[in-house]
């Protein structure tokens, strides 16, 4: 048969919260070539839980690959060409398992997951002045149910089969790309246990500055720091493929998957930003080698470390905890629409919410407020409301939440961003990225490739030192293409629905205390 000849290839896993994908990229221009995604299925076993299983996380990467494999030699293009594979995954979700046995010892715990709330209230209360920000200048993070320490604090003291783990030290402690670089490169058989800069960043137990597990924060939450992964820069070889069509090939990049992105959108300069829409929404500002602290209640977090002897670069990070999960949850919980583009359709066909204003507080509310107490509400109804109306007022939310947090950029950096990058799945919806412009006052830019989380930790793979065949510059990509949104409203109306959207904010704080 003819072999399509190309140069080398590098691939990526992008394990999110919805859904898992496997894409490969042809080196040298950066195309995508090929993928495969699988959704992935949340539990929801009690009120503010939210749980996934780790078998069928490993197994939905395992059955990514081996599509993906399947479509590419269908192109005929020769795998043997991939030559490293990258991982980009969900923050902070946090998962146990036993080193002996390769066996979870429990569900992953969903960033999401608000279990640990009473927790997060009792160390916010013994702080001197019931400050939340009392770690913040070591982990650039508020004490809150989002990060990992309290929810492996929580599997410690309630799951019997983790607290024997630990004492009879078989116990291993990853967020997701830790586990699925483990069971990648062998498991139980000599897998290796390692997470990178910007995933151990949002543990909670990470020194920020230092770049390394941080012996007083493992006290205060009560961690042995056997059970800790060994951090890694975000670009280098950490073992090789075990099994499978692509055993052999080295993994050599890995970034939590809002780093991947804005490695992807190539924001390497300070001042570069970019917002990804996925099951939540994460607008990140590249801050240089320097990190700097919040006074807005953003997050400061590592932004990725391109190699062993590179330095680190920080972020900015705004987070919004429901994005693309508040389109799920008009499917499947009130079951107002059958997919996604009939959300589209649906807003589409009235225009407006029609003074509805919906604050989807499902997992309290993140930045800028760090709220856990905080709950979703739908208000301003009359007789006149309607499903489309709801509709649209859910897309408006994303867009308000969004606002929130680059007002909140804006004012920490003292330089206003004059247009924004985006990416991740919900920018396929066209109303929802002219709402965006409209609402932020700024014209939206959204790249024509959209995979840019997988593509970020591609580039991060194939540029590895031993690996060194990603030959694209940033300045070579300047003919990517894009697609631009500019405002269409007249800014008083925007301030006028953005100043409802913040009465409603106040209006779904203080809920479930
Ligand atoms: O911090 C959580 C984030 O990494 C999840 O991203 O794309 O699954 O919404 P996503």
């Amino acid at each position: 048969s003819h072999r399509i000849k190309l140069g080398p290839l590098v691939a990526a896993i992008d394990q999110g919260t919805s859904s898992t994908r496997f894409l490969v990229f042809n080196a040298k221009t950066a195309e995508l070539l090929s993928h495969h995604q699988v959704e992935i299925k949340q539990s929801f076993p009690k009120e503010g839980w939210v749980e996934e299983d780790p078998k069928e996380i490993l197994n939905s990467v395992l059955e990514c690959m081996e599509r993906t494999c399947e479509k590419l030699t269908q192109l005929n293009i020769d795998i043997s060409n991939i030559k490293a594979i990258g991982v980009t995954n969900q923050r902070e979700t946090t998962l146990v398992w036993d080193k002996e046995t390769g066996e979870p010892l429990y569900n992953a715990i969903v960033w999401l997951d608000l279990r640990t709330q009473s927790t997060v209230e009792r160390l916010i209360n013994k702080t001197p002045g019931r400050n939340k920000n009392h770690l913040k200048h070591k982990t650039g993070l508020p004490i809150s149910t989002y990060f990992s320490a309290v929810k492996l604090r929580w599997l410690m003291d309630n799951v019997d089969e983790v607290r024997e783990a630990v004492v009879s030290h078989r116990a291993m402690f990853g967020t997701v790309d830790s586990w699925l670089i483990w069971c990648l490169t062998g498991g139980k058989s000599g897998g290796v246990h390692c997470t990178d800069v910007t995933n151990a960043s949002r543990t909670m137990l990470f020194n920020i500055h230092t770049l390394e597990w941080d012996p007083e924060l493992c006290k205060y939450f009560g961690i042995p720091m056997e059970i800790l992964p060994r951090v890694r820069s975000s670009s280098e070889i950490y073992g090789l493929m075990k099994s499978g069509a692509l055993s052999g090939i080295p993994i050599s990049g890995c970034l939590g998957d809002q780093s991947a992105a804005l490695v992807g959108q190539m924001c390497f300069q300070d001042g570069q930003a970019k917002n990804t829409y996925g099951t939540g929404c994460f607008l990140l500002r590249n801050t240089g080698p320097k990190p700097v602290m919040s006074d807005h209640g953003l997050l400061t977090t590592v932004a990725y470390k391109l190699g062993r002897d590179t330095p680190a670069c920080y972020a900015l990070e705004g987070s919004v905890a429901i994005a693309g999960a508040v389109v799920r949850w008009l499917q499947d919980n009130l079951g107002i629409i059958g997919s996604s583009e009939e959300l589209e359709k649906l807003a589409a066909s009235v225009g407006t919410s029609y003074g509805c204003y919906f604050v989807p507080a499902f997992s309290g509310l993140y930045a800028p407020y760090w709220e856990p107490s905080a709950r979703g509400i739908i208000c301003g109804l009359t007789q006149f409301t309607n499903k489309s109306h709801l509709a649209f007022s859910a897309l408006e939310a994303v867009c308000f939440q969004t606002r929130e947090i680059l007002d909140a950029m804006n004012q920490d950096s003292g330089i206003p961003l004059t247009q924004l990058q985006v990416d991740g799945g919900m920018t396929s919806n066209r109303l929802l990225m002219q709402l965006q412009a409209d609402i932020l006052c700024i014209p939206v830019v959204k790249p024509s490739m959209p995979e840019t989380t997988a593509l970020g930790a591609a580039m991060a793979a194939g540029s590895a030192e031993g690996v060194s065949v990603w030959s694209l510059k940033p300045e070579d990509l300047s003919a990517v293409t894009s697609e631009k949104f500019e405002p269409q409203i007249n800014p008083e109306e925007s301030e006028l629905r953005y100043a409802r959207w913040k009465k409603a904010v106040q209006k779904s704080m203080n809920w479930e205390t």
